[in-house]
């Protein structure tokens, strides 16, 4: 696909769906569902960010996900502690930025520790921007910027959205497009505040076989999308 003939989305924002459906239906566990769907990540999130995407977000654990059964609950804690101090040097040779929103309740000292020290790392990395959106609530991340705002003593008269933006666990641009996975039409409590005037593009295809080809649908699907932001088209 030819980027230089299509408009680039400076977010993208997905939320990574359908890694269980994905091996239930080739009859094997989940588990194995979530190992294609970070092999899967790391491929195509290195596309992304290779064609002049800034920042791309992605929901791979919510808060709410802490209801599943325990068993896959700490599969997924293993798959993140592994991708936090193993995948550095894939990071680190692909120039890509690692940041994750989320809250650290619930969440092991390890695991705490090897998300830290993966952003310390990548810190100065200029190639594009992951947010790594894990243990992450749309919800928790307003009610948490507001509690800063009031700690630092911010008066109403100060705050408006610039300020309250500033507040939310990074200072990132708006989504432009969001892609769900797997069929479902919902938000699932994911980037509420950034996506106020996003596209939305909700592909089939479960995530482990969301491929470049597929983005690359999604990105010829965008630029013909007329944005309007609430005005109208001249
Ligand atoms: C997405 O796949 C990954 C996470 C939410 C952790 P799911 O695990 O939600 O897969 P389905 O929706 O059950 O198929
Ligand atoms: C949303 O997927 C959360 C993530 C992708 C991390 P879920 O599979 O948890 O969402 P619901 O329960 O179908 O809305
Ligand atoms: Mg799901």
């Amino acid at each position: 696909m030819e980027y230089n003939k299509l408009k680039i989305p400076n977010h993208v924002a997905i939320i990574v769906d359908g890694n269980g459906r994905w091996a239930q239906e080739r009859g094997m566990s989940r588990s194995r569902g979530h190992d294609a769907g970070y092999h899967n990540l790391k491929k195509l999130g290195q596309y992304i960010l290779s064609k002049g995407i800034k920042v791309l977000s992605v929901y791979l654990f919510s808060t709410e996900n802490f209801k599943r059964e325990e068993a896959e609950v700490q599969y997924l804690m293993d798959l993140f502690l592994k991708m936090f101090k193993k995948d550095r040097k894939f990071f680190m040779d692909n120039h890509i930025k690692v940041v994750v929103s989320g809250r650290d309740e619930f969440l092991s000292k390890e695991v705490i520790q090897a998300r830290d020290e993966m952003v310390e790392c990548t810190k100065n990395n200029t190639g594009g921007i992951l947010n790594i959106c894990f243990n992450y609530g749309g919800r928790a991340e307003i009610v948490d910027a507001t509690k800063k705002i009031l700690d630092a003593g911010i008066s109403s008269e100060e705050v408006n959205e610039e300020v309250f933006s500033k507040y939310l666990y990074h200072d990132l641009p708006d989504v432009d497009l969001l892609i769900r996975t797997s069929g479902e039409l919902r938000v699932s409590n994911f980037l509420l505040w950034q996506l106020s005037y996003a596209e939305f593009y909700f592909p089939e295809t479960y995530f482990p076989d969301f491929k470049e080809t597929d983005f690359d649908q999604a990105i010829l699907e965008y630029t013909k999308r007329d944005r309007r932001f609430g005005g109208i088209t001249k």
